[in-house]
């Protein structure tokens, strides 16, 4: 047991051997929103297992409470939500406070901005660099009255409005958030709101819509809804995390002896571009089980170790595969030969600039990389012990905690990993991994 006395947390983490085990991880982190923020403004009452019990879906269920919401748990993944019905929310008293949440930012923008009432969305140091003219611009075009702090960033302010205008609009950069933000703001929008992407995102919300009785139309890469549709409470079944999954199945793959099972994992074609390009890589990954659980399919992922070589990952993968990129590097830097990952500059705007944060650990373990804007190249081989700085950033943390490092390796501040994966330490242990939390005494 960890006890911690200052706010930072560091791991260290021993070099282990192959990994064993038959393991599910928490709950999706996105699903879990969406289900959230549905279940919220449905009519009736909706139940939900499964559900991530992670800080940032805690601050969307916390957003929700304060706007008059009754929900119950979650406890061990379920939870109870008194839907008050797509006009029932009420004006919160203070601002509410996302953390670390990006997504639960940029989804409640559009869902707030055709509420009868004044709020105000305000975040974390990592969130209050992060970029919100993207969903901005798009609502206020709507007639949404909302702004963001000088430079486009935290807190997003919204005044009340009576009603938004639909339209039709052509996202500039590959984003499920955005896309998202736009289609339930649609929802409250008096005809047909539309949106093209650049490239297939992430399709959780739609799915999410359609679980809830509320149809979405899609035509190649435009996605329609029609306003004033009301959403009939059900129940949801969250599968596990593919994005928390990646940390192990990058991490198996490259450890040969390796056999590890993860039941219960959604593997929605618009996230499983990591085991794409695992697979491309040399990964040995076997699905089974296959099921459809929340409209979400979902399946047993079995992987086997293996020796890997670096590859040219496919631009088109890329948002694919958004959240997976520090494992990729991390699995890349085990790989033999050198892997390069272009068309992923929108890894610069996450919780970090995950290309700048990548680099910085896989440097501090002994592996050479090129950035470029875009994307980096990794030279595989050995990687080496050292002190890695995650810049307060869970996945980073998770990537370089369970990369195949020879010697020891110190990862700074990793409070954030309870924000999509709680428990991460005492399930990588279990499963073979040798992780401390400590207090890092700073
Ligand atoms: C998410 C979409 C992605 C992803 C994020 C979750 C979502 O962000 O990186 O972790 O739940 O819609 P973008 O849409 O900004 O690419």
């Amino acid at each position: 047991m960890n006890f911690y006395s200052s706010s930072e947390i560091d791991y260290i983490v021993c070099p282990s051997g192959p990994l064993h085990g038959e393991i599910r991880v928490p709950g999706d982190k996105s699903i879990s929103h969406r289900c959230v923020m549905l279940a919220a403004v449905a009519d009736g009452d909706t139940r939900a297992t499964g559900l991530l019990e992670g800080e940032d879906v805690l601050a969307t269920v916390e957003a929700f409470r304060a706007m008059g919401v009754r929900i119950e748990g979650p406890h061990g993944g379920e939870a109870w939500f008194g839907g008050v019905g797509r006009d029932g929310l009420r004006a919160p008293s203070a601002d509410i406070d996302l953390g670390n949440s990006g997504t639960a930012m940029r989804l409640l923008a559009g869902l707030l901005s055709g509420q009868g009432f004044d709020c105000s969305l305000a975040g974390d140091d990592s969130l209050r660099r992060r970029p919100m003219r993207r969903i901005t611009e798009p609502l206020s075009q709507m007639g949404a009255r909302i702004d963001t702090a000088r430079g486009g960033t935290p807190p997003i302010r919204i005044r009340a409005c009576d009603g938004l205008a639909s339209i039709d609009y052509r996202i500039p950069v590959a984003s499920a958030q955005v896309k998202s933000g736009i289609l339930l703001a649609g929802l409250y929008a008096n005809g047909r709101t539309c949106v093209t992407e650049p490239a297939p995102t992430r399709d959780h919300t739609e799915r999410m819509l359609g679980a809830f009785g509320v149809a979405t139309v899609r035509d190649g890469r435009r996605t329609c809804i029609d306003g004033g549709a009301r959403l009939a409470a059900t129940q949801i079944e969250v599968p596990g995390d593919i994005s928390s999954a990646a940390f192990f199945l990058a991490a198996a793959a490259v450890r040969p002896g390796s056999d590890l099972l993860i039941r219960g994992v959604g593997v929605n074609p618009t996230r499983t571009g990591v085991l794409t390009i695992l697979e491309r890589m040399g990964a040995d990954i076997e699905w089974s089980n296959r099921r459809t659980a929340g409209r979400e399919p979902v399946a047993d992922l079995r992987v086997r170790g293996a020796v890997l070589h670096g590859i040219d990952v496919d631009p088109a993968l890329v948002p694919l595969a958004i959240d997976e990129f520090p494992a990729i590097f991390a699995a890349a830097a085990a790989a033999r030969g050198v892997t390069r990952v272009t068309g992923a500059a929108e890894l610069r705007v996450k919780e970090s600039d995950r290309i700048a944060a990548s680099a910085g650990a896989l440097r501090a373990l002994g592996v050479s990389v090129r950035v470029a804007d875009d994307g980096m190249e990794v030279e595989g081989g050995a990687i080496s012990g050292g002190e890695v700085d995650s810049e307060g950033d869970h996945r980073i943390a998770m990537a370089f905690a369970s990369c195949a490092a020879t010697a020891p390796v110190r990862i700074r501040d990793c409070r954030n990993v309870a924000t999509s994966f709680p428990g991460f330490e005492a399930l990588a242990d279990s499963i073979g991994f040798d992780i401390e939390a400590v207090d890092a005494g700073r």
